[in-house]
């Protein structure tokens, strides 16, 4: 908050006009451009989809059971139906909801889960009951917070979640009901169903119990400095950005700033302080499992002399996350020390931009590319033309084209495919994708010395001010060819149309540099990598060498394709399964 909102706020405590101003000084939190977006838990480019979902065209969308990983840790289903794993039961439900989670085993007849709203004076609200097996109990108040909350609505249908979970309901007087135990659930908050939290059976009396107010029209709590979710439902705006999903849909949790409570990602996603350093990825950069303390001990469970009656199904979609399959790219070998100081560009090493390629034509050596894994080439559109495929050559492990160094590797061209939208005039969608051709005694194209840089599927990964790297077997500025690989770190750069008014457009190109202008790419880069590196050390591919006024120069800097853009574009001629890094 700014210090001048606070000492208005200070002086102004208990004044009505004071009301506006705080939630002037609320919305500095939240992240205007972003909320446009409407972003959810569905969204991928925020957050990770669950191991039984897959991210496609940016939204989390059921896998088919088929998908899953086939490890066998038996479930029970709602359905009577026993499933390998709760990623299969899960991926089951998406398409036929009835299909629930009951308990972790084989399904014998333990009858079943159910839950009911009772003594409210609507059906949207009252005392949890949970049916469990065969008995009956209430929810206690012990641990009940939103995130519990909105599953139980969830489960009776109201999609937007609970509204209130403080509301107390009492037993009818006509009732006589002795209560001597409770549940106490706690809950990730996207489950469907009480089933999947913890359950743990605690002593109580009829004061412990937990309420719940769901959400409706109705019950909508509108006033003027509110926050409206995605699923429409009305939020105070001092529950945004503090890591608690209070809209049930996360959307309150997904476009920030900063954060009220909890940890912020790089992302600008808030999630609770619990999940960092958990052990498991929940920031899409891994910025929250990054300097940790290496014991890991931080949420050991404190079990006291209570039973815990149902089956930890958190533990489960841990264990199966850690089995779906996953992609190589982006780790080099070297040990290069990270975040390196550099002045001018420097010479690199073997192994150091294993990414990098050269694409000739003829004999001359024409444009940088980058491999992106199988056959896969990523470059730039202005570097290469459609008929001219088999006159291009692809060099691997190239680290000096005059003196040809050991490790080096050659490829003929299969076909090129220039974006449809590229344009000549403007530069914009300047990408290209060259499939090579594999060594003809191989199956594959796999080639020495080299390794794929990932290619970056959300615009979130990566923001202005990061440090980037780019390389290039291009030319220095006024210096002759030196006919070398070199590299230069470089930041990503914001608002970039104040240097190049009009010709830059934000969605579709990104601009990065120094401050003096002294590392830049260059005539002969082009189609060249810049990458990025995220929290776990993993390369990206976050641009390409596209254009620029000059080389060098401070009030120019270069511009690059934006390659977050062109996911799916990319996905949609190699194949999702070649660079999806996550839920393939
Ligand atoms: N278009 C140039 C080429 O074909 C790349 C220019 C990049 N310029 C820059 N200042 N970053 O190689």
């Amino acid at each position: 908050m700014k210090l001048v909102h606070y000492l208005l706020l200070l002086f102004c405590v208990g004044l009505s006009f004071c009301k506006t101003l705080h939630s002037l000084v609320q919305e500095d939190l939240l992240d205007e451009k972003c909320l446009k977006e409407k972003y959810t838990h569905q969204s991928c480019e925020k957050v990770f989809c669950h191991p039984w979902e897959k991210c496609i065209d940016g939204s989390c969308i059921c896998k088919l059971p088929y998908q899953c990983p086939k490890a066998v840790m038996l479930v029970c289903a709602t359905t009577g139906k026993t499933y390998n794993n709760y990623c299969q039961l899960k991926s089951h439900e998406c398409i036929y909801p009835k299909t629930k989670f009951l308990t972790n085993g084989t399904c014998h007849g333990q009858g079943q889960f159910d839950l009911y709203l009772k003594y409210g004076n609507t059906e949207s609200e009252g005392l949890v009951e949970v049916k469990l097996g065969n008995a009956t109990a209430f929810i206690c108040k012990k641990n009940w917070t939103i995130t519990e909350a909105n599953v139980a609505c969830f489960y009776r249908g109201f999609k937007g979640g609970a509204v209130d979970y403080k509301k107390t309901f009492n037993f009818p007087g006509d009732v006589d009901v002795r209560i001597t135990e409770c549940l106490e659930a706690n809950c990730r908050g996207l489950e469907t169903t009480l089933a999947e939290c913890v359950l743990t059976k605690r002593k109580a009396n009829s004061k412990d119990l937990a309420g719940v107010v769901c959400h409706t029209q109705e019950a909508a709590l509108l006033n003027d400095d509110s926050f409206q979710c995605v699923n429409g439902k009305y939020i105070p705006q001092e529950k945004t950005c503090d890591g608690i999903n209070d809209c049930g849909d996360q959307s309150d949790e997904l476009c920030c700033k900063g954060c009220r409570s909890g940890f912020l990602c790089k992302s600008g996603v808030c999630i609770p302080k619990k999940y960092q350093c958990n052990g498991e990825l929940d920031c899409i950069g891994g910025d929250d499992e990054m300097n940790c303390e290496e014991t890991g001990n931080s949420e050991h469970e404190v079990q006291e002399q209570a039973e815990r009656l149902s089956a930890n199904t958190d533990e489960d979609r841990k264990l199966l996350k850690s089995l779906l399959p996953k992609l190589s790219c982006g780790v080099r070998n070297t040990t290069h020390t990270r975040r390196k100081r550099i002045v001018g560009g420097k010479i690199a090493t073997q192994g150091q931009f294993p990414w990098q390629v050269a694409i000739k034509e003829g004999e001359k050596l024409h444009c940088g590319g980058i491999y992106i894994g199988g056959c896969w080439v990523l470059t730039a559109a202005h570097c290469v033309r459609k008929n001219v495929a088999h006159r291009y050559q692809i060099w691997t492990g190239l680290l000096d084209w005059i003196k040809i160094n050991n490790g080096t590797g050659i490829r003929r061209v299969n076909r090129v495919i220039i974006h449809e939208q590229y344009s000549g005039t403007t530069y914009q969608n300047d990408i290209a994708l060259i499939e090579m051709k594999k060594h003809p005694t191989k199956t594959t194209c796999e080639l020495e010395n080299t390794t794929p840089a990932c290619v970056p599927w959300s615009k979130y990964l990566f923001k202005p001010g990061d440090k980037c790297f780019i390389s290039g077997l291009g030319q220095n500025e006024g210096i002759k060819n030196i006919y070398k690989l070199k590299w230069g770190e470089v930041k990503l750069i914001d608002n970039c149309s104040q240097y190049y008014s009009h010709r830059f457009f934000e969605k579709e190109m990104e601009c990065a540099g120094t401050d003096d202008g002294s590392i830049d790419a260059c005539k002969g880069d082009s189609g060249g990598p810049l990458v990025c590196m995220d929290s776990n050390d993993v390369f990206y591919v976050w641009g390409i060498v596209s254009w620029g006024e000059n080389c060098g120069k401070p009030e120019f800097p270069g511009v690059y394709t934006k390659v977050s853009n062109y996911f799916d574009w990319i996905s949609h001629h190699v194949g999702r399964s070649l660079i999806a890094q996550y839920n393939v």
